[in-house]
C-alpha cells in the first residue's frame, strides 16, 4: 500500500463561529475522520492542520476538543514553516487582506471566507497579487453545494423549467437585539457595525452574486434599497451599541439570461416559509421552491387554476401539488468545496471559485450600495 500523503493547512481565525463549526469541525475534522481526500488515482491525502489566532487558551481548548496536535499564536513563524502549503482565513472581514498578503508573500496557497475584502479595489488587488505570485487561490462559495441548490441544478439540467422567468429570494430571520436578557442576540455584534466590516449587503450580496451567476446567468444590473431598521443592539459585553450597518436589503438583479431576480435579505423578519433561505423560481414549464436542504417542484401539469374570490376560503391547498426533488448524494457544502480545493492544490484539479470570483461578490455589494445612494439602477 502506498504511503498516505499529508497536506499542511494553516487554519486562521477558526475560533469564530464559521471557522469552528463549518471549516474545522464539519470540514477538516470530518475529512480526517473519513481518511483524507481521495485523489484521481485513488490515493488519499490527509490534512495536517495547525490552528492560528490571538488567544492561546481558546486555540488550545479547540485543539484539545477536536484532537488537533498543533496550534500557535505566532502566525509569522507558522507561515515561515515549509510544513504548511495552504493558508485558510475565517477571521473577521477587516483583517482578511492583511493576512492574505502575508500568506501569499510566504508562498502559501490561499483559501478564505467571503467577503474577501470590503471594497472591490482591495479585492481585485489581492486576487492579482495571488495570481502574480503563482499561488493557487479560492474563495468560499458554499451555497453552491447545498442539497436544495443541487436538486435545483438537476431540474434545470433536465429542462424542467422551460424558460426561467424570475426568482424571488427570501432570506433571513429574527436576530434578537439582546435588550431582553431572556433573548440574547444569536449573531456576533460586529455584523451590525459598518466600521467592523458588518452589514447585510457586504455579507449577503457576495453570496447572491455567485448564486445568481451560477444558476440564473451573470448579474448585469442591480437596484437596491437598504435599511437599518433597528438602531441599537446589545453587544457581547452587555453594553448597548449603535447599529451603523444595514440590517436589511431589498434588491432586484437583472441577468444576462434575462432572468429577474428579487432578493429580500433581513435580520428583522420572523420566518413563515420553508427555510431560512428560499428562492421561488418560476419558468414557463415549471416552478421550484429552492431551500437550503430541500427543493420542491411543481410542473405545468400540476399547476392549479385559481379564481380570484376573497369572499370564500381558498378551495385550493396551494402547498399541495409540489414534489420534493431528490438532490442525489450530498455532503456538507463547506466540506465538498474544501475537498475540491485540496484536490486543486495537490493534483491541479479544476477550481473556478478563485479570489477573482470572490472579488465579483464584493463588486455587487459595492454597486448595490451605490444604487441605494443614487436611487437608481447600476450596471455591474
Ligand atoms: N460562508 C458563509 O456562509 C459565512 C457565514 C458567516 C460568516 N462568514 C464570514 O466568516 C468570517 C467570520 O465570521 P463569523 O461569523 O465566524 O465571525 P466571528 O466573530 O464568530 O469570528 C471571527 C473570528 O476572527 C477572529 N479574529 C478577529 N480579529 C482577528 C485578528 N486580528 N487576528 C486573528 N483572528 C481574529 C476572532 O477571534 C474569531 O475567531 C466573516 O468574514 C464572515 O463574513 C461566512
Amino acid at each position: 500500500m502506498s504511503e498516505l500523503k499529508t497536506i499542511g493547512i494553516i487554519l486562521n481565525g477558526v475560533t469564530g463561529r464559521m471557522g469552528t463549526n463549518q471549516h474545522l469541525v464539519r470540514s477538516i475534522v470530518a475529512i480526517r475522520e473519513q481518511g483524507g481526500v481521495e485523489l484521481s488515482d485513488g490515493s488519499r491525502v490527509m490534512p495536517d492542520p495547525i490552528l492560528t489566532g490571538r488567544n492561546e487558551a481558546k486555540l488550545k481548548a479547540l485543539a484539545d476538543e477536536y484532537g488537533i496536535e498543533n496550534y500557535s499564536t505566532d502566525l509569522d513563524a507558522t507561515l515561515a514553516s515549509d510544513r504548511y502549503e495552504i493558508f485558510f482565513d475565517a477571521s473577521g472581514t477587516p483583517y482578511r487582506i492583511g493576512f492574505l498578503e502575508k500568506a501569499i508573500a510566504a508562498g502559501k496557497h490561499i483559501y478564505c471566507e467571503k467577503p474577501i475584502a470590503v471594497d472591490s479595489k482591495a479585492a481585485f488587488d489581492i486576487a492579482e497579487v495571488a495570481e502574480k505570485a503563482g499561488v493557487k487561490n479560492g474563495t468560499v462559495q458554499d451555497k453552491l453545494w447545498l442539497p436544495g441548490i443541487l436538486a435545483f441544478k438537476k431540474l434545470k439540467e433536465e429542462g424542467f423549467f422551460g424558460e426561467i422567468l424570475s426568482v424571488r429570494g427570501e432570506f433571513g430571520y429574527w436576530v434578537f437585539t439582546g435588550h431582553d436578557e431572556a433573548q440574547p442576540a444569536q449573531r456576533p455584534s460586529w455584523n451590525y457595525r459598518n466600521e467592523d466590516g458588518g452589514g447585510m449587503i457586504i455579507d449577503m450580496h457576495c453570496h447572491w452574486r455567485y448564486v445568481i451567476d451560477n444558476l440564473f446567468g451573470e448579474v448585469t444590473e442591480v437596484f437596491t434599497h437598504k435599511a437599518t431598521h433597528i438602531p441599537e443592539r446589545i453587544a457581547e459585553d452587555g453594553k448597548p451599541y449603535k447599529c451603523t450597518a444595514d440590517d436589511s436589503a431589498y434588491a432586484l438583479f437583472k441577468t444576462a439570461d434575462n432572468v429577474i431576480c428579487q432578493f429580500n435579505s433581513s435580520w428583522n423578519v420572523r420566518v413563515r416559509r420553508d427555510d431560512l433561505l428560499t428562492m421561488q423560481v418560476d419558468g414557463t414549464k415549471g416552478s421550484a421552491i429552492v431551500g437550503l436542504r430541500k427543493c420542491w417542484a411543481q410542473s405545468k401539469d400540476q399547476t392549479p387554476r385559481p379564481v380570484w374570490n376573497p369572499d370564500v376560503d381558498s378551495p385550493i391547498d396551494y402547498y399541495a401539488g409540489w414534489d420534493v426533488v431528490d438532490p442525489g448524494p450530498c455532503d456538507n457544502a463547506f466540506k465538498v468545496q474544501w475537498e475540491m480545493f485540496i484536490q486543486h492544490v495537490v493534483e491541479g484539479a479544476d477550481f473556478p471559485w478563485t479570489l477573482r470570483e470572490g472579488a465579483k461578490g464584493v463588486v455587487l455589494a459595492e454597486k448595490s450600495l451605490e444604487s441605494h445612494e443614487t436611487g437608481s439602477w447600476v450596471k455591474v
